[in-house]
């Protein structure tokens, strides 16, 4: 039996009622063509549309609050209804009541947090419990992974994906397809392709040079697809090459189903005002959360002529192919209720893995024989467990740093409490609605308090360093897909940040005592101005509902952090070649950068910029450090059976047991000037290794994988020559070189297809 009661709805708009005439064929997986055949152009065309609310009173067809939306019920055909919810951190629905108690869903770590801790096993994990929670709460597809490229930091969105580099997006994203779906339950990979600013995000042109097209932003879909099969890709808002991702058969038919062979259902992001038949001429199957005119303008296309039979038939296949894999159709038995508390473990046990500890001068962390700690900064007492929109997810409660700092023994001071207790109520009552539940003031009216402005009372930090051992500084920054983030108090942090970071340092440390600085952040801030002043630096990211435990956990040292960077921290947001071309929120209202923005950096984002032009950043990609020290040794790269066999051993050479991540990278001796220094290929990571413990590590890669795009001949070539085979501890940060030799030329022609609509000018690098 179901947990969770299906809740039948009486009333369903008119277009999801569909009648129930008809014969006895019932949809089984061998005969979906037979199906196809039996049903009528406006079945057809309904079932292509899907549905955003209430459905219609029959047996087959079931209604979860909250969820994103459902395909419908035929049941005529024997067809179920089936659910789709966000998202990437877990499930969103609303917090479900079974015996007149709510019921909610885990809120795991952000995306960027799992990319945090290079961990794929882990990763699917946490997908996995994912899963669980989706199976029993009757979702049938959980809408993730996102795993856009972060371009550039204020993109709105970074939250909900990986990373900058394509490898580590494509293959974090396949570990958590493969950890959703190993529970029967489907994924949508998403948003393809190039959602990477939000400013006009539903007609925005990426005008992107073909060669970085296909080496940075198409490929981490690519590599995500070569590793796992997400029962749906999700179309995104923008256009490329100038044609609206949906509508756009380059992109949908040509590269997604001919080149890589997907043979999954293609949906649209959630927007209905679009043409529909273009969007299913072009290869969407399946147009959501579905709208009355969108069924119309299907209807009229079919009697028309101007949409093809064929198209439809094809489109209504893939739908059929899908809601034969759900568990709506299999009516698989789940558990009454999904183990909440054990998920919670889990969440915590991960955020503490992906925390990416920036600084530790003379090992103030892990913390040792502090009692008294002052807490400063809004966010420590209502701290942020992931980013807003459509990831958000209900969750039963979220433990702030304080709390969790309190729980594991620490005394806070009382009266800095009281006064943060009291500037957050403040805030609340300014900015929540006072009707909002309580689980509504845990998700959805969630706000990131601005920070609290010290200035004003002189006396009190002075009096703070006398009374207390230490200070924590919690910074905090929201981060949401409604929007894109801004330069200033922002990126960069606001006055009253600078100021609290620079008074609570000046007076601890005239006193001797250390101050660790704390960021709850969804994405990049910048850190160059101020990273000298505190003793320790940790990125605790969005770290979902355990927040405030895994913080504890990792400043007692329960946990030791080895999380390493996803991303570039850069010196200045200027900096970053996309700053050029990225849009600032509210003054970007057409034109440049609104209708289309000219990708001029092309394929130099992140560290593939940073490393080739040598320039300092304030953290390179791939840097975190660790309680304790690794010893790389032994590195080898060896051809064995078609792959690159790259091996490394390491070996824990400190006094903590920790855990160690290592990137392999890979750059040709002869670089083209187009081509970066090095990219990454590879990487692995240890198990928790002991004091004098040593694992070897081995990664692969293919002759393919170290190709470049050649637009004048739209192939992939791999030169001949030496490749040097680089083992990092971050991009910077290189430990051994081996030197692999390709001895021939080789070439993968793909077709010449998304060019920009009008040429980019691409930046180069002398
Ligand atoms: C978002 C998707 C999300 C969908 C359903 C859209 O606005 O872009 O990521 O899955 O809504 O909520």
């Amino acid at each position: 039996m179901k947990c969770v009661d299906r809740v039948w709805i009486v009333l369903g708009f008119l277009f999801c009622s569909l009648g129930s005439a008809g014969g006895s064929l019932r949809l089984a997986e061998d005969n979906i063509d037979e199906i196809v055949r039996q049903m009528s152009p406006r079945e057809k065309a309904m079932l292509l549309v899907g549905c955003e609310s209430l459905v219609s009173k029959d047996s087959l067809t079931v209604y979860v609050p909250g969820a994103a939306g459902y395909t419908k019920a035929f049941p005529q055909y024997g067809i179920p209804s089936t659910v789709m919810a966000d998202g990437p951190v877990g499930v969103r629905i609303f917090p479900i009541k079974v015996d007149g108690k709510r019921h909610y869903c885990t809120c795991f770590p952000s995306s960027t947090l799992l990319a945090s801790t290079w961990d794929t096993q882990l990763v699917e994990t946490q997908a996995g419990a994912m899963g669980e929670e989706a199976a029993v709460y009757d979702v049938d597809v959980i809408l993730t992974p996102g795993i856009n490229i972060m371009r550039n930091p204020l993109c709105g969105r970074n939250f909900e994906y990986f990373s900058e580099d394509p490898v580590l997006s494509g293959l974090m994203g396949a570990a958590m397809v493969n950890g959703v779906q190993s529970r029967g339950i489907g994924t949508s990979l998403k948003h393809f392709v190039a959602n990477n600013q939000q400013v006009n995000k539903l007609n925005n042109d990426s005008r992107i040079p073909v060669k970085a097209l296909r080496e940075i932003y198409l490929k981490g879909f690519e590599i995500c697809l070569q590793h796992s099969n997400p029962w749906t890709v999700m179309s995104s808002y923008n256009k490329i090459g100038g044609i609206l991702t949906q509508s756009n058969a380059e992109l949908l038919r040509t590269v997604l189903r001919e080149e890589w062979g997907y043979d999954g259902l293609v949906v649209s992001d959630w927007y209905g005002k679009r043409n529909s038949p273009e969007q299913l001429e072009g290869g969407t199957n399946l147009l959501m959360p579905g709208e009355k005119a969108q069924l119309e303008e299907i209807e009229a296309g079919i009697k028309s002529g101007a949409l093809s039979m064929e198209v439809i038939d094809d489109a209504v296949k893939h739908v059929l192919d899908y809601v034969v894999k759900t568990n709506a159709f299999r009516k698989d038995i789940h558990a009454a209720l999904p183990d909440l508390e054990q998920h919670a473990t889990l969440s915590r046990s991960v955020a503490g893995q992906g925390m990416v500890l920036l600084k530790n001068d003379s090992c103030v962390l892990p913390l040792k024989g502090i009692k008294n700690i002052s807490l400063f900064g809004a966010t420590a007492y209502h701290s942020i467990a992931g980013g807003g929109g459509s990831s958000n997810v209900n969750k039963s409660h979220i433990v702030d740093i304080s709390t969790g700092l309190e729980q594991v023994g620490f005394v806070l001071d009382r009266s800095l409490k009281d006064l943060y207790t009291k500037y957050n109520a403040y805030q609340e009552a300014l900015l929540v609605d006072p009707k909002a539940t309580d689980w509504e003031r845990l998700s959805y009216r969630r706000y990131v308090y601005p920070e609290m402005d010290l200035m004003p009372n002189k006396t009190l930090v002075g009096e703070q360093a006398k009374s207390n051992d230490m200070a924590v500084v919690v910074i905090g920054r929201g981060s949401t897909e409604e929007s894109d983030r801004k330069v200033h108090d922002d990126f960069n942090l606001s006055d009253s940040e600078i100021y609290m970071i620079d008074k609570v340092c000046e007076e601890f440390h005239a006193r001797n005592k250390k101050v660790v600085v704390l960021l709850n952040i969804g994405g990049v801030v910048e850190t160059a101005s101020w990273k000298n002043k505190p003793d320790a630096i940790l990125s605790v990211w969005f770290p979902g509902q355990e927040c405030g435990h895994a913080v504890a956990d990792v400043l007692t040292g329960t946990v030791n952090p080895s999380g390493k960077l996803p991303m570039t921290f850069p010196v200045r947001y200027s900096d970053i070649p996309s700053s050029k071309n990225y849009p600032t929120v509210g003054e970007t209202l057409s034109g440049e950068n609104f209708d289309y923005t000219s990708y001029e950096e092309g394929v130099w984002v992140g560290y593939r910029y940073f490393t080739t032009a040598d320039k300092a950043v304030s953290y390179p990609f791939g840097y975190g450090l660790s309680y304790t020290e690794f010893l790389y040794s032994e590195p080898s790269v060896k051809k064995e059976k078609g792959r690159w066999v790259a091996k490394i051993k390491v070996t824990n050479v400190g006094a903590a047991e920790g855990h160690e991540s290592v990137q392999v990278y890979v750059g040709a001796e002869n670089r083209a000037s187009e081509n970066p220094l090095r990219e990454l290929k590879a990487f692995g990571k240890t198990k928790l290794l002991k004091p004098g413990e040593s694992e070897i590590l081995t990664m692969n890669f293919t002759d393919y994988d170290l190709a470049h795009f050649d637009e004048p001949s739209s192939s992939w070539v791999l030169e001949k020559g030496l490749y040097k085979v680089s083992f990092g501890a971050s991009c910077e940060d290189i430990r051994s070189v081996r030197d692999i030799k390709v001895k021939k030329q080789q070439r993968w022609g793909v077709n010449r297809v998304l060019n920009p609509v009008v040429p980019v000018q691409t930046m180069t690098i002398d």
